[in-house]
């Protein structure tokens, strides 16, 4: 038997309904908040990735399934959407002109991971990037966004985390003050950040090996170095949030793992998936449209993850998609007259089946079960003599005799 790859999953209809459940929340939030779809390539040359998310991340450095294609030019599938949505923003002249650009993305993104429960090699995200704006409302915006979705789904013991990592003005003195500390740490570093110490000392605070943890905890802190201008805008961020209720927890070591983000960034995490405790999270990233040689373009957005959502959502009240009629008969003229119900309710949009081979109601009723239907609509000998149907609600029991044409008021 050939077998998939370690991490990476496939989703079969038991799994489907949720994961819909959770893809079209995302969309129907997004179109609220007026947001557009692009669907982008799954794969981009190398460089997309390795100028856009930073050569000392450990995305670029372990995580990438890079290849060479015929031609000998080095390819990468995707680690994840924002670097594809700026490469694509800048190539795309039509958008780049307007003044703000409000996208999303969903689909497939792979990392060459050490696979365990929540962290997979193939993985599908959700994400929302916005062009074109510095004010924070939009940094606000962003987070809202998540936030309905989360709630709006049911996701429940989840925490913000906030910090805000300046710009590059800012940061330079912080990032001294940083590798001085390191400095004289350096024998409890681990190997990747004695490297990266001289490198880009800021990925220290995101390493996940215990020394590195337990040494950031008395590390400098970024919000005593913020400008003016970088200070103002984390205070109106936080101003929006507190008058919309949305709670968070500031946390001055969140950096994320990627060399793009410029003041605000954001993780929604919960203690319910175990290691991998974030589900999504983003943030501000002025720089990254002139990396790719686009016009100076501040930018901010977000990204989920579809797998590490489901997980906290499959043991909820969730019923799955519900089946809103199953038919049930006594064959011959009844069938005729069924299924001239069944596609009339079919033509108005309500989701119906039927077995045509019948076999009793008995039977017709477990599979009324089976497929989670709403209702049931009998159409057996009495009720064709007598030009009805019996509809039975399949939750209450209760059951009453109707004409046809009134089935859809009593759905
Ligand atoms: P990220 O934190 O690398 O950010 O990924 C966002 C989310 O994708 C994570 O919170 C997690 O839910 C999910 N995720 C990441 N890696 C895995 C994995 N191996 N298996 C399962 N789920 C995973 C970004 O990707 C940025 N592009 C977010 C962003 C958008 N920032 C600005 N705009």
């Amino acid at each position: 038997m050939i077998r998939k790859p370690p991490g990476i999953e496939d989703i079969f209809p038991d799994r489907i309904e949720l994961w819909n459940r959770i893809t079209g929340t995302a969309r129907h939030i997004f179109k609220i908040y007026n947001y557009r779809e692009v669907i982008l390539p799954v794969m981009e040359y190398t460089e997309v990735f390795s100028r856009g998310l930073g050569d000392e991340t450990d995305i670029v450095t372990k995580e990438m399934f890079t290849f060479q294609d015929r031609g000998e030019r080095s390819l990468t599938l995707r680690p994840e959407g924002t670097a594809s949505m700026v490469r694509a923003y800048v190539e795309n002249g039509e958008y780049n002109r307007l003044s703000t650009c409000k996208f999303f993305y969903c689909g497939p993104m792979f990392r060459a991971e050490r696979p365990q429960r929540g962290r997979l090699r193939q993985f599908n995200q959700f994400g929302a990037e916005l062009f074109g704006s510095d004010h924070p409302f939009y940094d606000f915006e962003i987070i809202a966004i998540m936030d309905s979705i989360s709630k709006k789904l049911g996701i429940e013991e989840y925490r913000l985390l906030l910090n805000s990592i300046g710009c590059p003005e800012c940061r330079t003195p912080y990032i001294k003050e940083l590798e001085l500390y390191y400095q004289s740490h350096k024998d409890e570093l681990c190997d990747d950040c004695k490297r990266r110490l001289h490198t880009n000392p800021l990925r220290l605070l995101d390493c996940k090996v215990e020394s590195c943890v337990t040494l950031r905890q008395s590390a400098p802190k970024i919000s005593n170095f913020l400008c003016d201008e970088c200070a103002d805008h984390f205070t109106l961020v936080k101003t929006y949030l507190d008058h919309n209720n949305i709670e968070y927890t500031e946390d001055p070591y969140l950096v994320r793992g990627l060399d793009y983000y410029t003041r605000t960034t954001f993780e929604f995490v919960t203690h319910r998936l175990g290691g991998q405790n974030a589900f999504a999270a983003g943030g501000r990233y002025n720089n990254l449209v002139e990396t790719f040689e686009g016009k100076p373009t501040p930018a901010v957005g977000f990204a989920a993850g579809i797998e590490r959502m489901y997980l906290l959502l499959e043991d909820s009240e969730f019923r799955g998609e519900q089946l809103d009629v199953y038919f049930v008969h006594s064959g011959g003229e009844t069938l005729v007259k069924t299924l001239e119900v069944l596609q009339s309710l079919r033509d108005r949009g309500y989701s119906c089946d039927i077995d045509p081979n019948g076999r009793g109601f008995k039977n017709q009723f477990k599979k009324a079960d089976r497929e989670k239907a709403r209702f049931t609509v009998i159409i057996g000998e009495d009720e064709l003599s007598s030009e009805t149907c019996t509809i039975k609600n399949m939750d209450s029991g209760e059951q009453k005799n109707i004409n046809a044409s009134d089935i859809p008021a009593n759905l």
